[in-house]
């Protein structure tokens, strides 16, 4: 059995997050609409859903990166739009599907940069932040490329050390959207692990948003599926991610087995040209030749 949903260490009072009646437009598109959701404190939670659902937007939304056009997202009771930027910056933290970086800017400033919400005039740079720059660099095993541009990683590596920046920063909640896009399969089960180890052993609450169904199954203990801009599945892994949502939400066939391994959900496409050994026969259709 997975042991993810051991008791987590971290505190008990973690941060409450939550949007009420949301709708997100850009000009006159409403993109997310009526969307209440819950996130649970101390938890993994991943939101999936298709291409375009809306779900960048909106944990945009949830970052205060984006006014909702009516509704709001409050963050321990506060909605966000009345907490002071720095305040916000030190409680919940984002790593966009696309950051840029400035030109030139090595690895080791930028994720100096998640460390800027815990400085003030009277308090610059300290032992502490030191400590949490290497500590990141070091999770995310970017220690040896600390030195060298952003811009002239590979994509992967890129990635790594922004997810270095995200946990440097050092917030209780973490929005991730799609950390592992760009990392190769074994790097992709480190960061997944890492983000694991944040949660588990530092008790973050951590959203992220995930294409890989499986990696959301093995890694959340919540799952949010949504479509065309609504919620229309939220609960365990193995409530959720069922064919049926599988079909509703990306249009797809599949078969939901068991991973050996974490013993979850374990999302199997058919796709077009593949059947289920264990589907009713396809009923023939005739071809050119009769
Ligand atoms: N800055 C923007 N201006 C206008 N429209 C936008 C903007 N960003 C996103 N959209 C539109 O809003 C809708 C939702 O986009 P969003 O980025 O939230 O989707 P997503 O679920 O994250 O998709 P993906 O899986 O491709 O990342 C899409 O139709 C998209 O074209
Ligand atoms: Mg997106």
């Amino acid at each position: 059995m997975s042991s993810k949903h051991e008791p987590h260490e971290g505190p008990v009072d973690g941060p409450d997050l939550r949007a009420e009646g949301l709708r997100l437009a850009y000009d006159d598109r409403v993109v997310v609409e009526g969307l209440d959701v819950a996130i649970p404190s101390g938890r993994i939670t991943a939101i999936v859903g298709a291409n375009a659902c809306g779900k960048s937007t909106l944990l945009r939304a949830l970052a205060r990166l984006l006014t909702p056009r009516s509704g709001a997202v409050y963050l321990d009771g506060r909605s966000v739009h009345s907490i002071p930027t720095r305040a916000l910056a030190q409680r919940l933290g984002i790593l966009p599907q696309t950051p840029v970086a400035p030109e030139g800017l090595t690895v080791v400033d930028l994720v100096g940069r998640g460390r800027s919400p815990h400085q003030t005039w009277w308090r610059q740079w300290s032992a502490a932040d030191e400590q949490a720059v290497h500590e990141a660099l070091r999770a995310t095993a970017m220690t040896d490329l600390a030195h060298r541009a952003v811009d002239e990683l590979s994509g992967g590596q890129r990635q790594r050390a922004w997810i270095a920046m995200a946990v440097a920063q050092g917030t209780p909640v973490m929005l991730l959207d799609e950390p592992t896009t760009y990392l190769d399969l074994a790097h992709q089960i480190d960061v997944l692990d890492l983000i694991t180890d944040l949660n588990r052993h530092q008790g973050r609450t951590v959203v992220m948003v995930l294409h890989d169904l499986n990696q959301a199954c093995r890694y959340a203990d919540h799952v949010v599926a949504m479509k065309a801009g609504r919620v229309v599945g939220e609960g365990a892994p193995a409530e959720v991610v069922t064919a049926a949502m599988v079909e509703e939400v990306f249009g797809l066939r599949c078969v939901v087995g068991d991973d050996p391994v974490s013993r979850t959900p374990m999302v199997i496409p058919m796709g077009r040209h593949h059947e289920s050994p264990d589907a009713p026969a396809a009923v023939a259709v005739p071809g050119p030749h009769g």
